[in-house]
């Protein structure tokens, strides 16, 4: 018998078997920790979870961006099962095993470039992005990276001081790597001084090629790392012209572009990779969150020449690319191409951003819609004059969803955005369902 309420009940937060543990959590676990919502899982499947104490929600935040297929598929859970009833684990610099080549294959036939590519695997987002930094220095035999304001790379040493949100991702943890040099990320809603998309774009290009004379020369500058559309910073797409600005000057200066598509990519912004909306091909591409269908993995793809620098030993680990990992990322991405994910991803993001639409037209509490695909960012301001960030609002919101159903996260530098991130595998009245809720949330609010 169900004991809790179904999506859209309201329910008291949290349930008497989730606050026991989290009793235990809280003696057993540093708050640096952060959890979204008083809320121990039971289980899930699709887009739906079930919590300890039997309460049902939709998923719109999907692990973070990592629940593409949705909750347990069916096709990820079998390969799984039948991978560890062979081995789990023999690392891959001890046994070589077919599932990581296959992988590697796979990842260098679907991202961008029809140059040849080679992979390294390995098991975190900041991993990817701490050894692709470390494959282009290697390479170029620079050590200057250039990062973007509102920019999150992860939380080892070299990727947090790529991360450009100081409280609370930096607070604290200084110094950071002094070659690191940051600009603004044309975050068009944001823009200074009136000025218009593509304007504010060529502003934030032309501050980096003036900067080769004023801080670090281009030829001391290894890598150029950027999020195709920022993830933990806003879910900002960028106009084009900033995106095709990083290549040029990368052309022009022989820098490598390292596209960080840990949260864009996998199919949730309606291409395999976000990068491919601005037709532009990056050197190295990095990919993690969605990839493992829930597993932990992450990949750093790139130019073969590039990668192949690095002198025997210099990159690698004991678990990175594990097995039961890989088998998973293959039938993800082959679940996402057989089940035209892509096309779906469209769709759905179409059918929340037109709903989205809507309620900015009824509430001015929301200031801006924005996003690529199903990577939708939905910010609020207090007005939308000032835009000055309704954090406190954002909040409130969010915990009301929570109450009746909703799982769905904030983002932003400001905490007032909205990341909406739902499976791609999600039925359309579940979205429906998500979204009304969504709305009921914000006029109670507004
Ligand atoms: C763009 C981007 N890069 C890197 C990371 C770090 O990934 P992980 O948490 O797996 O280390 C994240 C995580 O949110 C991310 O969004």
């Amino acid at each position: 018998m169900n004991r809790g309420k179904k999506v859209g009940e309201k329910r008291e937060l949290p349930g008497l078997k989730s606050a026991e543990l989290l009793k235990l959590r809280n003696q057993y676990i540093p708050k640096g920790v952060f959890q979204i919502a008083p809320i121990f899982i039971e289980k899930g499947k699709g887009a739906i979870v079930e919590d300890v104490d039997g309460n049902e929600y939709i998923d719109f935040c999907t692990g973070i961006s990592t629940l593409s297929v949705g909750h347990c598929n069916d096709e990820v859970i079998s390969v799984i099962k039948k991978q560890t009833e062979k081995h789990l684990h023999t690392c891959f610099h001890v046994i070589m095993y077919e599932s990581y080549v296959q992988l590697a294959k796979k990842l260098a036939e679907i991202t961008p470039g029809k140059f040849p590519k080679q992979v390294l695997l390995a098991n975190s987002g900041a991993e990817a992005v701490e050894n692709a930094v470390k494959i282009a220095r290697r390479y170029t035999g620079r050590r200057g990276v250039i990062a973007f304001e509102h920019a999150f790379h992860g939380r080892t040493a070299l990727a947090m001081g790529l991360t450009s949100q100081v409280k609370y991702y930096k607070y604290g943890f200084g110094p950071f790597d002094p070659s690191i040099q940051r600009f603004p990320y044309a975050y068009s809603y944001r823009a200074p001084c009136g000025l218009g998309a593509d304007e504010y774009a060529n502003y934030c290009i032309k501050k980096i090629e003036d900067s080769f004379k004023t801080y670090m020369p281009a030829e001391e500058t290894a890598a150029i790392i950027v999020e195709p559309v920022l993830g933990e910073g806003g879910f900002v797409p960028p106009p084009p012209a900033f995106i095709k600005g990083l290549r040029r000057i990368c052309d022009e200066n022989n820098i490598i572009l390292i596209a960080d598509e840990v949260q864009s990519g996998m199919g949730r912004t309606g291409k395999m990779w976000a990068i491919e909306h601005f037709d532009v091909v990056p050197d190295i591409l990095l990919s993690a969150k969605g990839l493992g269908g829930g597993l932990v993995i992450s990949a750093v793809i790139g130019r073969k020449e590039v990668m192949d620098s690095v002198d025997i030993g210099g990159i690698g680990g004991t678990f990175g690319g594990n097995p039961v990992s890989c088998v998973a990322a293959l039938k993800t991405i082959e679940i996402i191409e057989n089940n035209n994910l892509l096309a779906r991803a469209t769709y759905l993001g179409n059918m929340a951003k037109d709903r989205l639409d809507h309620m900015k037209q009824k509430y001015s509490l929301i200031g801006d819609v924005r996003g690529l695909g199903s990577m939708i960012g939905v910010e609020l301001v207090k007005d939308r004059i000032s835009k000055q960030p309704a954090s406190e609002e954002t909040t409130k919101i969010r915990k009301n969803c929570h109450e009746y159903g909703l799982l769905i996260m904030s983002c932003g530098v400001l905490h007032n955005i909205f990341r909406i991130m739902f499976p791609l595998t999600i039925t359309d009245s579940e979205l429906e369902m998500g979204l009304n809720i969504f709305e009921d949330s914000l006029r109670a609010v507004s």
